[in-house]
């Protein structure tokens, strides 16, 4: 059975993973016959800590397949201010709601909440921990772009310590054949020990870092520019010292494939050079679009509604 709780990528098979992925690409294809889908169904959208493309990307999925969205998108409109617990605003909105899409600024609060809910409940991003919705977006895009997740040298770029999308996405692409991992950052910014020893030892997987993206961008396939998460740090110091340790620009990209892929999940603050954006491997609007149909093929699957072929 599909799982009511999406808390990280792995709570999905790679089978489910690439249904979610072939039914998004259905609807790319005619939308109109999904606009009922959800009729009739209603989707609370809790986001604790500020969004643009992860809430109106869940909102415009679920308008667009008939459904309605309730809920909130900052702390100070909810009773959270009021010291109401996660929990009883959970038992509150489960009431009133079909799934739950939440956005947390704690590590492990989707799990909590998963313990306290009984309508599907999906993680909108968790602190620094996870963001699988933002990994089934990058997912579909690697496909897109290059035809099939498999045999492909990934580089990570950036903040790995506190991105949340890119533990998520390293995660899921241990399911897939052939991925190697390259992990760009300065050693303030590492990849946290786990993700390393459990997640890639577990499954056998090598990986290799470097702090300076020049002496390894003509290797790669893909590679998955992030910002630093300013909202993390605990100095303010820290963060300016690193905000620009890496900036992406035409110069750097003159070594790299013709066919690499640029990835980025959204917001950027200064890691990519705008001129990059007319660069055709830049692919990251494109990757927020596909965001968009890959929650409605979850927000269809999860709500347990299918349409006929
Ligand atoms: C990411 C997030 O919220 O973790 N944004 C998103 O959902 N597309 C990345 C980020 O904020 O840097």
């Amino acid at each position: 059975m599909f799982t009511n709780y999406l808390i990280q990528p792995t709570d999905l098979t790679k089978e489910e993973l690439n249904d979610l992925m072939s039914l998004a690409e259905k609807i790319m294809k005619d939308p109109v016959k999904y606009q009922k889908a959800c009729e009739g169904k209603i989707a609370a959208l809790l986001f604790f800590e500020p969004s643009t493309r992860t809430r109106l990307s869940f909102e415009a999925a679920m308008l667009r397949l008939g459904g309605e969205v309730i809920g909130f998108s900052d702390l100070s409109s909810s009773s959270r201010k009021k010291g109401e617990s996660l929990a009883d605003t959970l038992r509150t909105v489960e009431n009133y709601s079909d799934i739950v899409v939440m956005r947390h600024p704690k590590s492990g609060s989707a799990l909590h909440a998963s313990k306290n809910i009984e309508v599907p409940l999906i993680n909108a991003g968790d602190g620094g921990n996870q963001h699988p919705t933002q990994t089934l977006a990058d997912l579909l895009t690697i496909k897109e772009s290059k035809g099939e997740i498999a045999n492909l040298k990934v580089g990570f770029c950036g903040d790995l310590m506190f991105g949340r999308t890119v533990h998520s996405l390293v995660e899921a692409l241990t399911l897939y054949d052939g991925v190697e991992y390259v992990f760009i950052s300065p050693e303030e910014l590492k990849l946290p020990e786990y993700f390393k020893e459990v997640v890639l030892k577990k499954n056998d997987l090598d990986y290799e870092e470097y702090d300076r993206l020049e002496d390894c961008i003509d290797e790669l396939d893909i590679l998955y520019m992030t910002r630093v998460q300013k909202e993390r740090f605990f100095n303010e110091e820290d963060y300016i010292r690193l905000k620009d340790y890496f900036i992406l620009t035409d110069e750097i990209l003159e070594e790299a494939k013709e066919d690499l892929v640029i990835l980025h999940p959204l917001p950027r603050v200064n890691e990519i050079d705008v001129s990059v954006d007319e660069d055709p491997r830049a692919w990251y609007f494109r990757q927020a679009k596909f965001g968009m149909y890959m929650r409605m093929a979850l927000l269809m699957t999860m709500l347990g509604v299918t349409v006929d072929d």
